[in-house]
C-alpha cells in the first residue's frame, strides 16, 4: 500500500506519528498557497486539513488521485462536500474529538452568567464588594432548550444530567432524542425554554435564524448561549432584545463579525454598535471561538482522525468494541399465564431457587467480579415490555450505560424512555431491529 498523505496544517504530533507507524507516507506543507498545493495534489491519496483554505471544486478537479479529505475539526463547511462525494472521495471529520469541550464550555457560560462570576470578579478587581447586585440565579428547575441535536447538542445535554433541569431539543431530523433530552416542536421549545443553547450548523436555513421575530416568539425572557456559528444570530437584533429585557443574558463563543478582521474591529470607527454594546454589557460573556479548543480536544481530534483513516483502509481496528459494550446476559423476562404456578414447576423439576420474582443466577466474570442474572416470568398483562409486542424481553449487562446510549442514539437505534436508577444500578431501554425491547443494565458493585 502506498498511500501518500499531505498535511497542510500543523496538528497534534500523534496524528503524524500514528499514521506513519501504520504505514502511511506523510508529507507536510504548511506554507504554500492554495494554487501551489493544487499543482501537486494529484500526487496524494489523502489530505489532512484544519481551516487553512477552502477545498472547492477547482481544487478537487486537480486532486485526481484523492481518496479522502480529513478535517481535524467538527465540521466540513470549508469543503465542497457534494462535489467531493461525487468523485468518491471519503470525507472525514472529528466532531467526537471536541464535543465534550464544547459541552463543558456551554455549561461554563451558563453557570458563569447565572452566578454573575465575571461581573463580580471585575468589580472586586476594581475594589467593589457588591453582594446584592451580584445575586445569582439557579439552573435548578429551569428548562434548557437545545436547537440542533447532533454531536455538540447531545454532548451538552449529557452534561446537564446532574442538574434538575428539563432538557428539550429541536432538530429538523426526526427521532434524534436520547435519554438526555426530549425532542419537541420549535413552538414547544419556544414556549418552555429559559436557557437556549444553539448547536446548529451554518446553512441557508440557519443563517440569521435568531433574529427579532425568532426571539419574540419565546414566551418567557430567556438566556442564550451560542457556540455554533456566529452567523446563526443577528447580533443587532440580539442586542435590541437584551435592551428590552427579552434576552436576559448571552454567552457567545462565536460572533457574526468573525469574518471581519478583529484587529480593525476593535478600532472604534469600525466597531458595529451592537458589538460595542456586547463589550460593555454586564450580562454578556464573550469568548474567541474556543469552545472546542482545549488541550484534551487537541489530542482527541487527532486521535479520532487517525482512527477513521485507519478504519477506511484496514477496517475497524477495534474488534473488541462490541464486547466492551455488553458484558453478559443480565436477565431474561417473559410473559406467563400463571407465573406463580410456573415458578413452582421450575423449582420442582429443574431445581431453580425461586422467589416471588423468579430466580437469580449468581456467577463471576473473568475479572472475578460477583455478577447476577435474573430470570423472571411476568404476568401476561404486563406493559413492562411495551412498546415491544413480543412475549419476552432480554436484559444485557453493560459497561457504561450513558456512553452506550449516546453511541446507540448516534447509530440511529431507538431509545425507549429515560434512564432510571434503582437499587441494582442504572437501567435504559432500546428496541432491536425487529422492535423487541431490550433492557440495558449497568449494575452497581
Ligand atoms: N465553538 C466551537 O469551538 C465549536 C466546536 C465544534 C463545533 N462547533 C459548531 O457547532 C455546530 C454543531 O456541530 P455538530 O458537530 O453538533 O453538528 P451536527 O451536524 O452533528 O449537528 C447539527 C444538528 O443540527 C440539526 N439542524 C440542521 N439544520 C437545522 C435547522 N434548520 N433547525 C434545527 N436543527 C437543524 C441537524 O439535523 C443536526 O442534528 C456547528 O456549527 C459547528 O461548527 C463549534
Amino acid at each position: 500500500m502506498d498511500i501518500k498523505i499531505l498535511h497542510i496544517d500543523s496538528n497534534n504530533p500523534i496524528l503524524w506519528d500514528q499514521l506513519q507507524n501504520a504505514g502511511f507516507i506523510n508529507h507536510s506543507d504548511f506554507t504554500s498557497s492554495k494554487e501551489e498545493i493544487e499543482a501537486k495534489i494529484q500526487d496524494y491519496q489523502g489530505i489532512v486539513i484544519r481551516s487553512r483554505f477552502k477545498i472547492d471544486k477547482t481544487f478537487l478537479e486537480k486532486a485526481t488521485n484523492l481518496q479522502f479529505i480529513a478535517r481535524v475539526g467538527a465540521g466540513l463547511e470549508s469543503i465542497d462536500c457534494e462535489y467531493a462525494s461525487s468523485k468518491n472521495i471519503t470525507l472525514i471529520a472529528a466532531p467526537e474529538g471536541n464535543r465534550n469541550a464544547v459541552a463543558e464550555h456551554s455549561l461554563g457560560m451558563i453557570l458563569s452568567l447565572f452566578n454573575k462570576l465575571n461581573q463580580a470578579h471585575t468589580e472586586i478587581q476594581s475594589g467593589h464588594w457588591n453582594r446584592e447586585s451580584n445575586r445569582g440565579h439557579e439552573l435548578d428547575g429551569k428548562t434548557v432548550g437545545i436547537i440542533g441535536y447532533g454531536n455538540m447538542g447531545k454532548a451538552f445535554a449529557k452534561k446537564l444530567r446532574g442538574f434538575d433541569v428539563e432538557v428539550l431539543c429541536y432538530d429538523i431530523k426526526e427521532n434524534v432524542a436520547d435519554a438526555n433530552a426530549k425532542q419537541v416542536s420549535l413552538e414547544e421549545l419556544k414556549q418552555k425554554t429559559d436557557v437556549l443553547s444553539l448547536h446548529l450548523p451554518w446553512t441557508p436555513e440557519t443563517d440569521k435564524m435568531v433574529n427579532t421575530a425568532f426571539i419574540e416568539g419565546f414566551e418567557k425572557p430567556f438566556w442564550i448561549i451560542n457556540t455554533s456559528r456566529g452567523n446563526n444570530v443577528v447580533t443587532a437584533d440580539l442586542v435590541t432584545a437584551m435592551q428590552s429585557g427579552k434576552v436576559l443574558g448571552a454567552g457567545l463563543d462565536v460572533l457574526e463579525y468573525e469574518k471581519l478582521s478583529f484587529e480593525t474591529l476593535f478600532k472604534d470607527k469600525y466597531t458595529p454598535e451592537a458589538f460595542k454594546y456586547l463589550l460593555k454589557a454586564k450580562n454578556v460573556i464573550l469568548s474567541p471561538h474556543i469552545a472546542g479548543w482545549t488541550f484534551e480536544s487537541h489530542e482527541r481530534l487527532a486521535q479520532v482522525i487517525v482512527d477513521k483513516i485507519k478504519a477506511k483502509y484496514f477496517g475497524n481496528s477495534n474488534p473488541t468494541a462490541t464486547e466492551e459494550r455488553v458484558t453478559g446476559i443480565g436477565g431474561f423476562f417473559f410473559k406467563s399465564k400463571n407465573p406463580k404456578e410456573l415458578l413452582s414447576w421450575y423449582a420442582t423439576h429443574l431445581g431453580l431457587k425461586t422467589d416471588d420474582f423468579g430466580s437469580t443466577f449468581l456467577w463471576k466474570d473473568k475479572n472475578d467480579n460477583q455478577c447476577s442474572t435474573q430470570w423472571s416470568p411476568f404476568v401476561e398483562e404486563t406493559n413492562y415490555f411495551a412498546p415491544s409486542e413480543k412475549q419476552f424481553m432480554q436484559n444485557f449487562r453493560v459497561v457504561n450505560l450513558d456512553d452506550l446510549l449516546n453511541k446507540l442514539s448516534e447509530e440511529g437505534v431507538t431509545i425507549v424512555g429515560d434512564v432510571q436508577t434503582y437499587e441494582y444500578g442504572k437501567f435504559g431501554w432500546i428496541l432491536d431491529l425487529e422492535g423487541n425491547k431490550i433492557e440495558l443494565w449497568e449494575p452497581k458493585e
